[in-house]
């Protein structure tokens, strides 16, 4: 199987709405330059997230904290370059939106203008709700991202699973209902307990993507190095492995030095 799917539409908030609405499921996959992201759109992917895990996969820093507003916008101008079907979702970086709502609104505006991305994804509930309502008005689409929320992951010292607890489970489930009721589109729940991710799929009319949130959300989402196992380094329970392709690329490459250095390549045909 090369490409899942045939219908070359363009994919919108509307249209995960309505997926939604006919039980079908949503596939999202993060992705950071032109290459990769032409080769997953083609696939049929139906979003494709330029993640704040840029920071991780793209530039080796070991939490999402340090990447800009510029460094975003940057990877995602390659990815809309390449992207013709799936939609684009863009990570607001930690630092660009939470500081108050007027300058969220203008990160938000800038990635939009700059980038041409269809929708900006945000971390957090009722803390950030006057950015997101500002970031709203202003015409921009949101994705919400509860649960485990790693731009926050000094507050919590760790990357075990959240809400697990009955108090913060009750906080999830009110932040995902203020996410639907202020007009996002979508909402990522990264590792939480299935059972809760169940609740909070049922109650809301927004499509869920889970990450490590079991198998009854709307949708699901993966980090693209993890999965195509580029980075052997992160294995948590919750991801799926498709391709061995740290191994696969490290082969190809001792081949290709191989051969330089036993002068078999180049050869007569692949000289002018
Ligand atoms: O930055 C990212 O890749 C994400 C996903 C893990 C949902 O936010």
């Amino acid at each position: 199987m090369s490409t899942y799917t045939e219908d070359l539409r363009a994919v919108t908030t509307q249209r995960l709405i309505e997926m939604k609405q006919r039980g079908e499921k949503i596939a999202m996959l993060t992705a950071y330059d032109y290459s990769m992201a032409s080769i997953i759109d083609k696939a049929g992917m139906d979003v494709i997230l330029v993640g704040d895990s840029a920071s991780n996969v793209m530039a080796g820093n070991s939490t999402t904290l340090p990447v800009t507003l510029d460094q975003m916008i940057w990877y995602t101008q390659a990815v809309r370059k390449a992207v013709k079907r799936a939609l684009v979702v863009a990570d607001l970086p930690f630092g660009s939106y939470q500081g108050n709502s007027k300058e969220a609104v203008h990160s938000a505006i800038r990635m939009m203008k700059e980038t041409g991305c269809d929708a900006i994804k945000i971390e957090g509930g009722l803390e950030i709700k006057e950015s997101i309502q500002r970031i709203l008005s202003a015409g921009i689409p949101i994705m919400g991202h509860l649960g485990l929320t790693p731009q926050s992951i000094n507050k919590f010292g760790t990357y075990a699973v959240r809400a697990r607890e009955a108090e913060e489970a009750e906080k999830l489930l009110e932040d995902a209902q203020l996410l639907n009721d202020l007009g996002c589109f979508g909402i990522v729940l990264e590792k939480i307990p299935a059972d809760l991710a169940k609740r909070v799929t049922e109650q809301v009319h927004i499509p869920t993507i889970g990450i490590g949130a079991g198998r009854h959300t709307d949708g699901q989402v993966l980090v693209m190095h993890d999965m195509l196992g580029i980075n052997t380094e992160f294995s948590p329970r919750f991801l799926r492995r498709y391709a061995e392709l740290h191994d696969e690329i490290k082969n190809s490459v001792a081949h290709y030095i191989k051969d330089v250095k036993n002068c078999d390549f180049p050869n007569e045909k692949e000289s002018y």
